[in-house]
């Protein structure tokens, strides 16, 4: 059974190929082609998770591939209360096509998967945002063509999204430079895996020189609300302003998951400002996602 629990469960050529089609799905799409590939098909979402991008692109999605999805919260199914995760995915699997999940312990979407009997789809997990690294690609590529042999710039938290970057810079073959606070480093076991070109800044200005892309994230995820105070002490010098943005290649592009917090980790002036590109990262959820759940489904 084909999973897509990190980036690293599709080859680099299969990851490319899924940026190409996404691109060309984005175009029937637009063109108002109608094309059903998930007829009759259906996608279970658990979200133990707020979200507003992931859950609205996937159904979106599922609607418009001819077939149908179900939205799980915590406060209204059995594994909510403490049904063991492998019945759970015993019984949810026997019923729907798809799995997505997002959730807390990435460990929980890999025992979900080992005991699926359809493919399951990581929508965030404490460690790894696969999906996101999908559109982000799709949207580096649409506005400036291959990545590859390019420099990417991560500022801010070494969290989930940050580790998803090291694992394209690995499969899309660009440079990462990576400016955290000192103690929000990615986890040390994820950078010494990569194949990547990697460089550990702890200064924004240094890691941004002579970059094709700056990202940044929030500085405190789901389920670190408590200690935003904190966070916002460390991250203080970690802001992406324009004077930041400077320091990058001229035409460098700005990308944001999204939520975004004006005026904690990117200044209004940037995310609003002509490099920024975070409207179609975002609306490229939907293609590339139509392009994973097509490969998915047909690679099973
Ligand atoms: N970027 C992202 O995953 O957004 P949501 O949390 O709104 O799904
Ligand atoms: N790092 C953020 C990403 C949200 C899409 C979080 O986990 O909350």
């Amino acid at each position: 059974m084909r999973h897509f629990l990190t980036l690293k469960d599709l080859s680099s050529q299969e990851l490319k190929q899924l940026i190409k089609r996404a691109i060309e799905l984005k175009q029937m799409h637009k063109a108002d082609e109608v094309y059903e590939p998930m007829k009759n098909k259906v996608l279970a979402m658990i979200f133990e998770k707020s979200s507003t991008r992931t859950r609205v692109s996937f159904e979106s999605a599922m609607i418009q591939f001819g077939g149908g999805s179900i939205f799980l919260s915590p406060n209204d199914t059995q594994l909510g209360r403490g049904e063991p995760v492998e019945d759970s995915a015993r019984v949810i699997s026997s019923m729907v096509d798809m799995v997505m999940i997002r959730t807390f312990e990435h460990e929980k979407v890999q025992q979900f998967a080992h005991y699926s009997s359809v493919p399951v789809i990581n929508a965030l997990t404490d460690d790894y945002h696969p999906c996101q690294l999908l559109a982000d690609m799709q949207t580096y590529y649409e506005h400036r063509g291959s990545i590859e042999g390019k420099t990417v710039t991560w500022v801010g938290d070494g969290n989930n999204m940050c580790h998803s970057y090291i694992n394209a810079a690995e499969q899309f073959g660009f440079k990462l430079n990576i400016a955290t606070p000192i103690g929000y480093e990615p986890k040390a076991d994820i950078v010494a895996e990569s194949k990547a070109t990697l460089s550990l800044y702890n200064s924004v200005e240094e890691a941004v020189v002579a970059s094709d892309l700056v990202v940044t994230d929030v500085w405190a995820s789901m389920g670190q609300e408590e200690e935003q105070k904190k966070r916002e002490r460390a991250f203080a010098d970690f802001q992406v302003t324009d004077k930041v943005m400077a320091f990058a290649n001229e035409d460098a592009l700005f990308m944001h998951c999204l939520p975004a917090h004006r005026g904690e980790e990117v200044a209004a002036s940037v995310i609003d400002g002509k490099q920024s590109v975070v409207w179609d990262e975002a609306e490229n959820r939907l293609h590339a996602q139509k392009a994973l759940v097509e490969f998915l489904h047909l690679n099973n």
